[in-house]
């Protein structure tokens, strides 16, 4: 993350990266609209709706804001060594902090950094009170949809939030030969990248139909692969108006 003044934060996507995947959510003018960034972590596209003229952004998330990292890689690693699956990491003792919020830091020091006036909330989207939260104009659902159990209940919810548009950026599958098949992939344990907080990879008219059925209109951004054999596993932007 670029904080200014030549400082820019070490991190697993450099900068070019993140530039190219925010250029690639196709958002609309910010200036002037409400922005609510869900599974924000450490909050680089919250600053950069900000940046780019947001006259209110709000930043949520709650699990990695939980986690003490270091302590959850140290354990993520032990697993890979004696060749176990991770547990779920908030069940193993110690890796999660509800009042500490040990996985905040970094997100509060770059909003110190930059001066920002994000606001942060710290809640579970998926139990919290929507109508507490409020209707924003533009909302950003980017790397959470996968990570949870009930991803339809996931989209109710985001058409519940969204005033104007929402993007969502997941993993997707493309599976050779079906290219219009309405399928989600269910990755049980650590089935995918070995990550036991992933759940599910949707076909790209799996999102778009279980978009229409909460309401939205959705429309793919990205290019849809379409293998010659087998599944492909890819990342997918949706925009849903
Ligand atoms: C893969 S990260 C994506 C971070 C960021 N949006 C990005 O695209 O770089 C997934 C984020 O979703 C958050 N998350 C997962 N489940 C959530 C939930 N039920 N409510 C709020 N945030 C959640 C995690 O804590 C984590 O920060």
């Amino acid at each position: 993350m670029d904080l200014g003044n030549g400082v820019i934060t070490p991190g697993h996507k450099s900068a070019e990266t993140l530039e190219h995947e925010l250029a690639s959510l196709g958002l609309p003018d910010l200036n002037n609209k409400t922005v609510l960034d869900i599974g924000a972590w450490d909050g680089y596209f919250s600053f950069a709706a900000e940046r780019l003229g947001a006259k209110r952004v709000v930043a949520l998330d709650h699990y990695v804001w939980m986690m003490d990292l270091p302590k959850q890689q140290a354990y993520f690693r032990s697993c890979l060594e004696r060749g176990e699956p991770p547990k779920e990491y908030e069940t193993v003792a110690g890796l999660w902090q509800p009042d500490a919020l040990p996985g905040k830091r970094a997100f509060d020091t770059a909003h110190a950094a930059l001066g920002s006036s994000v606001e942060s909330v710290v809640a579970d989207f998926m139990r919290m009170d929507l109508d507490a939260l409020g209707q924003f104009d533009v909302v950003l659902l980017l790397g959470v949809l996968y990570h949870l159990r009930d991803p339809w209940s996931c989209l109710s919810r985001l058409r519940h939030v969204t005033r104007g548009t929402a993007r969502i950026e997941t993993h997707a599958v493309a599976i050779a030969g079906h290219p219009q098949l309405r399928a989600w992939e269910f990755y049980p344990g650590a089935e995918l990248a070995g990550d036991s907080s992933n759940w599910w990879g949707p076909t790209v008219d799996g999102l778009l139909s279980a978009c229409r059925d909460v309401g939205f209109s959705p429309e793919p951004i990205t290019d849809v692969p379409t293998p010659a054999v087998g599944v492909e596993n890819y990342r997918l932007v949706v925009r849903c108006d």
